[in-house]
């Protein structure tokens, strides 16, 4: 069983992402990156109007230099598509055509005046057991979706811990994203990756306490307020302060969150060893294949 090194992912996404993040802020002082929690209109880099008007819907840069291209293949700035973008009798042949052409790994980001349910659905009946799909916000004025391809055989039925597993290499690409972003010096950049990681751990952490937790309880027979789920809770709650003391020093070039941020990293490190190792296991284990594959589209669906 693999379990979190969240080390490890710093080390290799901070070695990745400061040669790219460089390129953007040094060579293209004009330009910035697409943050999961902007409004949409800000995507110049990566925006999808080209693609889902005209020609084939490829994954990446569509009419950008290759430069660009490459940088979308290390940070993860995704695709965005704009579901006014496309017309309405083309826009699930099309989003699938998208979808197919992301290699495994990739991801998209759709967003939507109106609720993207229906895309959900037909990734379920279409491309059943590929996909991961993420709400990034609540869907006050928009609703935003990162839906990544995963490399799975269709139909196939999903295990608890893969996807949370999943979900928290997703959240840390976004927090060193963050820290990064930082180090060079951007720290309007560096605050808005940490919205989107703060938005995503904040929406993880209430997954887990609604669907999760109570369905491991009952099943091992353990009384609500006791055990080992109600340790976890505790930790979420010390994450939580932390994660609200980060973000309020973050974006400001005077302050120095770096003792916060080891703090946060100590416990969140042994928190997802502790799901990773064992919460999730022992739910792969005591639930069907069927209900493990249903749970796991219920943690989809959890909106923001
Ligand atoms: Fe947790
Ligand atoms: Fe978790």
């Amino acid at each position: 069983m693999e379990t979190w090194r969240w080390h490890e992912l710093v080390v290799r996404f901070s070695t990745e992402l400061s040669g790219h993040l460089e390129t953007i802020l040094v060579d293209r002082p004009g330009r910035r990156p697409v943050f999961f929690g902007e409004p949409s209109g800000v995507n110049d880099l990566h925006h999808a109007e080209p693609a889902v008007m005209g020609g084939p819907l490829v994954a990446g840069a569509p009419g950008g230099a290759p430069e660009e291209q490459t940088m979308s293949n290390s940070i993860p700035i995704p695709l965005t598509v704009e579901a006014e973008a496309l017309s309405f009798g083309e826009r699930s042949s099309s989003l699938l055509s998208l979808f197919d052409s992301l290699p495994p790994g990739e991801s998209f980001v759709f967003t939507s005046r109106d609720s993207p349910e229906w895309l959900l659905a037909t990734l379920r009946s279409e491309r059943r057991g590929q996909f991961d799909w993420t709400p990034l916000d609540a869907g006050h004025r928009q609703f935003r979706v990162e839906i990544a391809r995963r490399g799975a055989d269709r139909g196939s039925l999903r295990r608890v811990s893969d996807a949370l597993s999943s979900d928290h290499d997703r959240l840390a690409r976004l927090e060193v994203s963050a820290f990064v972003a930082r180090a060079a010096g951007d720290a309007e950049t560096a605050r808005n990756w940490y919205e989107a990681f703060s938005f995503g751990l904040r929406r993880h952490i209430a997954m887990e306490e609604q669907l999760l937790f109570p369905l491991f309880e009952k099943r091992a027979g353990l009384l609500p307020g006791a055990g080992p789920t109600e340790v976890m809770r505790g930790e979420h709650r010390e994450i939580e302060r932390l994660l609200v003391e980060i973000l309020r020093t973050i974006g400001d070039p005077a302050k120095l969150p770096d003792q916060a941020r080891a703090e946060f990293h100590d416990i969140l490190e042994e928190h997802h060893q502790k799901e990773e190792g064992m919460l999730y296991p022992a739910l792969d284990e005591v639930l069907t294949s069927d209900e493990g594959d249903t749970l796991v589209s219920k943690i989809q669906e959890f909106p923001g």
